[in-house]
């Protein structure tokens, strides 16, 4: 009787992680029409989400859901999904190995974009790879379009981020050239 009871409680677990799994699998390939596959994306000014620390992810979703961060192709997205949605497609976007460092094109770009990286601190939030951690976005290895967008967009307002707002600040006072530089060292990053 009991190893039977055993046997059926055992089943129902293995079929409830198997429904999940598949869930966030149907999920995910949605996201990867815009995102990519396997969260690497090949589309201007959509970033890649492969090896983003899960906390931002959940955050930057749970802002486009709210209406604190706005976008026409991402918010009505993110209004159909669930508390579980996120924290299930975060943890699996989390899980997916970064993007790599394309080869260099512009290494005098590279330089200037690592004085203003050194002179603004970058790395002591978003790490000294770059990579992020907690709700700080991984910025190594993005695309150059994306860093450029996103970066402009804190600039001008169109994008406040979460809690203090930290990236208004950083952003405000680069000039457009700076923030050239910038995307161009953090995509390139070695
Ligand atoms: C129709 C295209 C499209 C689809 C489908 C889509 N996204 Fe997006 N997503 C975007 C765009 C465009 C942005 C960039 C928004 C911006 O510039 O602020 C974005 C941004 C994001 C961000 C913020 C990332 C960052 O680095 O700031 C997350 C997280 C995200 N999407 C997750 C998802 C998930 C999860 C799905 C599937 C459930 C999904 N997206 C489906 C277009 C899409
Ligand atoms: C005080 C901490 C802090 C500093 C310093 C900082 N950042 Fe950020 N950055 C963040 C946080 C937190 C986010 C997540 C966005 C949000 O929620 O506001 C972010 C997001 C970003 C994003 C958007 C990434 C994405 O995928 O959407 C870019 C690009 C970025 N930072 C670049 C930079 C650059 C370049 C510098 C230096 C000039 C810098 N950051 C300095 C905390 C910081």
């Amino acid at each position: 009787m009991r190893t039977a009871s055993f046997g059926i409680l055992s089943t129902i677990l293995l079929v409830t992680s198997f429904a999940h799994a598949a869930d966030v699998k149907e999920k995910a390939a949605i996201c990867a029409g815009c995102h990519g596959e396997n969260g690497i994306s090949q589309t201007e000014n959509i970033p890649s989400l492969a090896g983003q620390p899960d906390q931002f992810l959940q955050w930057q979703l749970v802002f486009f859901r709210a209406g604190s961060r706005k976008n026409e192709q991402m918010s009505p997205i993110a209004a159909d999904l669930s508390n579980d949605d996120i924290r299930n497609l975060a943890a699996y976007f989390a899980s997916l190995p970064p993007p790599g460092p394309p080869s260099d094109d512009d290494p005098a770009l590279n330089d200037a974009g690592a004085k203003i990286a050194a002179r603004s601190h970058c790395a002591s939030c978003h790490t000294d790879n770059f990579a992020g951690a907690k709700a700080v976005a991984r910025i190594a290895h993005q695309r150059e379009d994306y860093l450029l967008k996103a970066l402009t967009d804190f600039k001008t307002s169109v994008r406040s981020g979460g809690g203090q707002a930290v990236m208004a600040d950083v952003a405000y006072p680069l000039t457009e050239d700076q923030i050239k530089a910038l995307a161009h060292y953090l995509a390139y990053f070695k």
